[in-house]
This record gives structure tokens, C-alpha cells and sequence, in this order.
């Protein structure tokens, strides 16, 4: 590979503030990295220990760690007992602190669209939605779909499947009727649990439809239930369907419902990457292992306590809804903030007005996110009172060190920790993040590995990649939240992670290490675009954009040139209160030479009202690719974004242009 140079050159320190610090978990430095130099020393010793802290046994395992990655065989605390239903409720309810505590606060979009559970109410509801579901004939290791907006019920049916073995599979709500039966057929489901609808921006979506559309194709669909979010009378058009509000009137279903006793490598769930490229993935995640590793991280990563309420906004078929909304707030006693709405509506200040209202403690964002208020105007937060913030976090992308300062001064008020976790759907939890309280942190870098976790740089070649050179970025040897394998796809699930460097965990991400052992993810290796020689990290190219004061979010991608073999296409969002003109396109091509020089200079400028972006907030590039090329049709899979109509704006802006 030809070296990829590093464009940015930031230099900005932020320290860990010191108030809060005796009350963390990992409160310095030196702490973490004893903690870590034990983890790697004796993984045996260091996970048996996390794994009694956290988690609840019936029965203690014969072996804690076992992994081939050759075979791509991992195991963890095999032998072992245990119920994920049980830890997130059950063995609360022997707390009195615990037990009348709220578990859930859910919002809708309309502010009477409001309700609370508290732990004793959550585990009756989970009893009952269990109850339900065995008398269906659902047994340990079938399959559930949950296809749902964001609402209680997704939870109370995740912890129900979980309490009977069943294995669910969360697909998000604004996913076609297509691409929900592809999910259904692949993971041979029995039930199907959906919803009428919901609401977006005022407007009703109804979920129904697509629900019914796609089980008419699929036969192993035995039974579906419905939820009513609408409060109206719902016609069914499939006899296979059941109405939740009518099965509920049996009373037998309220009895108490004992948890099956799971063995630690029994699978938990099933979860379909949307991800920006290729066909999705049906990643699974067992039971022992994925509920250590998410309350381990989120004890550690987010400081989390019992009494702070965590918010994540969005999609629920997504790995950080599992894990960091479901499963390990609840396995740790927390409370967990759920809203069901638009970041917008009615107006740009909903978000904080939530964080106000409900008093949220720890708020966990995407990048997108964050870029969506900055273009908002900033003086939205100002507004509402942050005050019990304590920690921010990020995921899901190279977060633009302009857009991590925004967020660290207007959110964070300049005196809480933000903390860039990199970690993905297979990787069960965070991987690489700073502790809140360690570490300095430079904006854009994703600090340090957590305990347990080795990263490696590799070249091509296999050889190890200096200081600053950026590679593949590879894990050595396993933790207990790596996934254990693709559905129905064993050799692929080889083939992907495990070959590329024999013995290592194969991320797809490239990454680079500094001068002071800092992590710095620079995407994945198709986000590079070659121009006159020079490979170019369109991640980077975005991050200078956006430091422009004109600019709320671009996408860069490459055009394939007849001269130049490929030249840089810039796909621009402005903020609001600026209008695209050739004054400011000139003004933004000297602000990318003057930061970095003429060599980037795009070639093209086109400004657009939004990008298109999976649910999970990712820019889907392999669409501007291929509109950038002048190819319009054969876009490919569409059916995971969140905003398909912005293509064919996007497209209609490109035939201005050329
Ligand atoms: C990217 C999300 C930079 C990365 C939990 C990874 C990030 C992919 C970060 C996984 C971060 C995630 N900084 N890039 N903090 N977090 N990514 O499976 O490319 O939806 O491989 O899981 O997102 O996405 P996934």
C-alpha cells in the first residue's frame, strides 16, 4: 500500500476534569494502566474477576477463555450458567433501592406520550410478553423479529425472548418491507412482533403494512403480534395475526415466568448490520460473554452508576441500542431515557429540552448527530439547563475534531469528559475509547484501548506499521463480546475476520498510532481517494470542511477523471443562515489550501440540503460515489437509509452542474 499521509495536524490538548474524578471507577493513568498490563498478563484471571463483579452466575463456568482463530472458534466462561433476563431484572427486585426505581423513561413525540417503568414493572411486563410468547409455542433457540419503533414494548420483548432462550433479532422500524423479509427468511423466524405505527415530525408512519407485505412472502412466520401505538381500532389482513391489547386479557399470561437457565455460548441475539456497503450480515452475539463485556465497558467507559439515567437517541436495530441502552444499563440498575421522535421537532431544542427535563446524566451521540445541531445555530443548548451532564460520548464515525470541540464547550460546557468510542456491531462493546477520567484527550483521536484489548497496525504485507503510518487495523486474541459467528455462515464469518492476518481479528478499519500511543480511526479503506498519486483520507478532507465556519457537514468522495485518474468531488451541507453562491465556493477552495494545500484542492462543489446516511448516522459514500461518476441508476440497496429521498435531490443538483 502506498503510505497514506495524514492530513491533520491537530494539536489541542483537553484534560480530564478533576471534578469527579475520586467518585470514578478508573480514576488515573497509573490506574488504568496497571489494570491493563494485568489484563493482557492474565486474561483468565482478569475476566473471571469482571465476570463475578457484574454479572449474576447460576452456575460458575469450567473455562474462561478460549479462542482459535483459525478456526474461528471463540469461547468464553463455557460451562457457565446464567439468564440475561434475570440479570437486567430479577436480581434487582431483591434490592429495595432498586427495585421501585424507574428502569425506563420513555418519551414520544408528543409530550403526553409518556411513560415510566419501573424495575418491578418491567419484569411483570417481560413476565407476561414471555408468557405470551411460549404459549405461541416459542421455545429456546427459535427466532423473534422485533420490528418497532422506539418504544417500551422493544425492550420488554428483547428481555422476553431472553427469558425463555429464544433468540430475537431487532430490525429497525423505517426498514422496507423488502429488506424485513430478506432479515425474517435469513434468520428462519417463527413470530414476527411489530407495531401499527408511529409518529415522525407530525406525520403517521405506519409500520403495519410493510409488516404484513413482507411476512406475506415469508412461510416460517407462524404467528405475528401487534402492538398499538395509535390507540385506534387495527385491522389485521393476515389470519397468522394477533393483537396485543386482546392477548393481554388473559389473565394466566401475568403469572410469574422462571428464566431458562442459558449456557454462556447459547446465543443471545441476531443483528443485521445496515451497513454502508454490501449485502447485510446476520452478526451473533451469546450470552455469557456479550452481558460481561457490556457491563464491564459501560461501568468503565461511561462511568456508569446506578443512579444515572443514560440516553442514546435512535435507531433501536442497532448494536449501541443493545448494548448501551438495553442490556448493560439494566444489567448495572441504571436508568435508561428512550424517546421516540425527531431531533427537531418542534423545533431544534427538543433534544436538550429532553436532557432538561428528564435530567439525563451520561448522553451518548453520533457524530451526525452533533454536526445536525451545529448547523441548527449553536445557541440551541444554551437555552436549557445541561447541568447534569457528566459524561458525553460518540460513536459511529471519525468524529471532526471541530465538531468534538463544539460538543465539549456548548454541551459539555467545556467541564465534562467526552469520550470517542471506536467499536462495531461484532465487537460487542467498546473496544477503543478513552477511561473518562485518565486520560488527556486530543479531539478526533479514540485514546487507548480498553483493558483485555491488543490492537495491531499491520501494512499489507503483515509487518507492523510505524508511529504515525497508517494500516489494518487487526486485534490480537479474543474478548468475551466478539461475536461468535455469522448466521447460517460459518466460512464466511472465516473468511471476513479471521484470514486477512492469520491469528488476528480482522476490524476493515484502517487506523494509526501516534508519537504519544494514541488511536486514530481513519475509516474504512474504501473512504481513500487517489489523485495524482496521492491517497487521500476523504475523513480528513471532511474534518477541514467542517472547521470552515460556513460549512455543517460534507462528504468527499472521488470522481474518476480522464487525466487525473481520480479528482476530489465534495458533496457540501451548509449551515443555516448560509446561501450557496461561486463566492463561497472560491472561499472554501482557498480555506482547503490554505490548511492543506493546493494538491486536495476539489474539483467539484456541489452544496446539498442533507446526505444520505444509514440510520446509524453513516454518510452511505458508495451512493455519492456513484452519483459523482454520473451513474444514476444501479445505485444498489437503498433499503437502509434513513433518507432515501435525498438521492434523487442530489442527483438533480449533479445535472445542474454538469
Ligand atoms: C466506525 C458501531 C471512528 C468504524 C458501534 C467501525 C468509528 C464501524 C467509531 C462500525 C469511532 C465506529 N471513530 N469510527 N468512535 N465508532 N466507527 O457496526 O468504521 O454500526 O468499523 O458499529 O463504524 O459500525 P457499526
Amino acid at each position: 500500500m502506498t503510505k497514506i499521509e495524514s492530513l491533520l495536524k491537530d494539536e489541542r490538548i483537553f484534560y480530564p476534569p478533576q471534578e469527579g474524578k475520586d467518585l470514578a471507577y478508573i480514576k488515573s493513568r497509573y490506574q488504568y494502566d496497571k489494570i491493563y498490563d494485568y489484563s493482557l498478563k492474565d486474561p483468565d484471571g482478569f475476566w473471571t474477576e469482571r465476570a463475578k463483579e457484574l454479572i449474576t452466575w447460576f452456575r460458575y463456568w469450567d473455562r474462561t477463555c478460549y479462542w482459535d482463530f483459525n478456526k474461528a472458534e471463540i469461547r468464553f466462561f463455557e460451562g457457565g450458567k446464567l439468564n440475561a433476563s434475570y440479570n437486567c431484572l430479577d436480581r434487582h427486585l431483591l434490592n429495595p433501592h432498586v427495585k421501585n426505581k424507574a428502569a425506563i423513561i420513555w418519551q414520544g413525540e408528543h409530550d403526553r406520550d409518556l411513560r415510566v417503568y419501573t424495575y418491578q414493572m418491567l419484569h411483570d411486563e417481560v413476565c407476561r410478553f414471555a408468557n405470551i410468547l411460549k404459549s405461541l409455542g416459542v421455545k429456546k433457540g427459535d427466532r423473534v423479529v422485533i420490528y418497532m419503533p422506539t418504544m417500551p414494548e422493544v425492550i420488554a420483548a428483547m428481555l422476553a425472548c431472553a427469558r425463555i432462550g429464544a433468540i430475537h433479532v431487532v430490525v429497525y422500524g423505517g426498514l422496507s418491507a423488502e429488506a424485513l423479509k430478506s432479515r425474517i427468511l435469513d434468520a428462519g423466524a417463527k413470530i414476527l412482533i411489530t407495531a401499527d405505527g408511529t409518529y415522525s415530525g407530525g406525520r403517521r408512519i405506519n409500520l403495519l403494512n410493510n409488516a404484513e407485505t413482507a411476512i406475506a412472502q415469508c412461510e416460517c412466520i407462524e404467528k405475528y403480534i401487534v402492538i398499538n401505538r395509535f390507540g385506534e381500532e387495527i385491522t389485521l389482513s393476515d389470519k397468522r395475526g394477533l393483537l396485543f391489547d386482546e392477548l393481554i386479557k388473559n389473565k394466566e399470561f401475568e403469572k410469574y415466568c422462571p428464566c431458562e437457565e442459558m449456557d454462556a455460548e447459547d446465543i443471545l441475539f441476531i443483528l443485521y448490520t445496515s451497513g454502508s456497503t454490501g449485502k447485510p450480515k446476520g452478526i451473533y452475539h451469546t450470552t455469557g460473554g456479550y452481558l460481561v463485556y457490556a457491563a464491564h465497558t459501560t461501568q468503565w467507559v461511561f462511568d456508569l452508576r446506578p443512579e444515572d439515567i443514560i440516553w442514546r437517541p435512535g435507531a433501536v436495530g442497532w448494536i449501541t441500542f443493545h448494548t448501551y441502552v438495553v442490556y448493560s444499563p439494566l444489567a448495572l440498575g441504571a436508568t435508561v431515557f428512550i424517546y421516540d421522535g425527531l431531533p427537531d421537532y418542534p423545533n431544534p431544542g427538543r433534544w436538550w429540552e429532553l436532557v432538561d427535563r428528564f435530567k439525563v446524566t451520561i448522553l451518548y451521540l453520533t457524530p451526525t448527530n452533533i454536526r445536525a445541531f451545529m448547523k441548527e445555530r449553536e445557541d440551541w443548548p444554551a437555552k436549557y439547563d445541561l447541568s447534569t451532564l457528566r459524561i458525553l460520548g460518540t460513536v459511529g464515525e471519525p468524529i471532526n475534531p471541530e465538531v468534538w470541540i463544539w460538543y465539549h464547550k456548548n454541551v459539555g460546557k467545556g467541564r465534562i469528559p467526552v469520550v470517542d468510542t471506536w467499536w462495531q456491531t461484532e465487537t460487542g462493546g467498546h473496544l477503543i475509547s478513552p477511561l473518562p477520567y485518565t486520560i488527556p484527550q486530543k479531539p478526533g483521536s479514540v485514546t487507548l484501548p480498553l483493558p483485555g484489548i491488543e490492537p495491531v497496525i499491520f501494512r499489507d504485507d503483515g509487518t507492523s506499521a510505524d508511529i504515525n503510518e497508517s494500516g489494518h487495523l487487526c486485534i490480537k486474541g479474543a474478548w468475551p463480546g466478539i461475536a461468535r459467528g455469522l448466521w447460517g455462515d460459518s466460512e464466511k464469518f472465516k473468511e471476513i475476520y479471521f484470514s486477512r492476518f492469520p491469528g488476528y481479528y480482522f476490524t476493515g478499519d484502517q487506523a494509526r498510532v501516534d508519537e504519544d500511543g494514541y488511536f486514530w480511526i481513519m475509516g474504512r479503506l474504501d473512504d481513500v481517494i487517489s489523485v495524482s498519486g496521492y491517497l487521500i483520507r476523504t475523513s480528513e478532507l471532511e474534518s477541514v470542511f467542517v472547521a470552515h465556519s460556513a460549512v455543517a457537514e460534507a462528504a468527499v468522495v472521488g470522481m474518476p477523471h480522464e487525466i487525473k485518474g481520480e479528482v476530489i468531488y465534495a458533496y457540501i451541507v451548509l449551515k443555516d443562515g448560509f446561501q450557496p453562491s461561486e463566492e463561497l465556493k472560491k472561499n472554501l477552495i482557498q480555506h482547503i489550501t490554505k490548511e492543506i494545500g493546493p494538491l486536495v484542492i476539489p474539483e467539484v462543489i456541489q452544496f446539498v440540503n442533507d446526505l444520505p446516511k444509514t440510520r446509524s448516522g453513516k454518510i452511505m459514500r458508495r451512493i455519492l460515489r456513484k452519483v459523482a461518476a454520473g451513474v444514476y441508476d444501479d445505485l444498489g440497496d437503498k433499503s437502509t437509509l434513513a433518507n432515501p429521498d435525498v438521492v434523487e435531490k442530489i442527483i438533480q443538483g449533479r445535472k445542474e452542474i454538469f
